[in-house]
């Protein structure tokens, strides 16, 4: 069976740069599903340009995209558009999304494919609950709201100087709340994940304590 090793958590409990992280050390694949969900926000935003949209229209948008990693960037129908995924209203619009069931179950198998021997590190908000429930490791990582916001801001101010972090701190909070109060897929965990809170923690401590849980079972 592939190893799995899934790494569920809040916005910017800092998933993407430890799962990357752990990945390279083990020399798994790597999985960033938010980008999924991200790609997804873009496109019906790109399609539909402020009109309503309803679920079977979303849905068929999806069998429109063609989404693709290369190298760390983010391929859509053809288009890097790894920057422009960023954008916290793209965020958003994942989050909006990514609250449908009929969304969720049309991404699934999509998400499976990705584990491959010798292993798949992937992050998001139900890769340990629903996508890989048996998953060798499950991590749930968070951190204090204020410390996520604060590692926000510092990776905007390369591209947005405009943010603020008591703006970062509120996008923060009801992208969190609309995650955990979904009825498909909440972000949650139970006793079968490690909880993690790295507010105190490096990077490195972080990612030696995911390597030191996965050496262990
Ligand atoms: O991880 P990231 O912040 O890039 O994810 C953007 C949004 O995509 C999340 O707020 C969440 O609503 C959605 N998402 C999800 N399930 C995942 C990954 C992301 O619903 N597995």
């Amino acid at each position: 069976m592939v190893s799995v090793i899934t790494i569920d958590g809040p916005a910017s409990s800092g998933k993407g740069t430890v799962a990357k992280i752990v990945a390279n050390k083990l020399g798994f694949y790597y999985l960033e599903s938010g980008a999924i969900y991200r790609a997804l926000g873009f496109w019906v935003n790109k399609n539909v340009n402020g009109k309503d949209v309803n679920v079977d229209e979303i849905v068929a948008l999806i069998d429109s995209m063609d989404l693709s990693f290369n190298d760390g960037e983010v391929l859509l129908n053809s288009e890097v558009v790894t920057m422009k995924l960023r954008d916290e209203y793209i965020g958003m619009l994942a989050s909006k999304y990514g609250s449908i069931a009929e969304v969720r179950a049309k991404l699934l198998q999509f998400q499976r494919n990705f584990a491959k021997t010798p292993g798949l590190v992937t992050d998001g908000r139900d890769m340990g609950s629903i996508v890989f429930p048996d998953a060798k490791l499950k991590i749930f990582l968070t951190a204090s709201a204020s410390t996520r916001a604060e590692r926000r801001y510092k990776q905007l101010q390369q591209f947005d100087k405009t943010a603020t972090i008591e703006g970062i701190l509120q996008d923060i909070i009801s992208r969190d709340e609309q995650d955990s109060s979904r009825s498909t897929a909440p972000l949650s965990y139970d006793s079968t994940f490690e909880l993690l809170d790295n507010s105190d923690m490096t990077v490195d401590e972080t990612v030696n304590r995911i390597l030191e849980l996965y050496i262990t079972r």
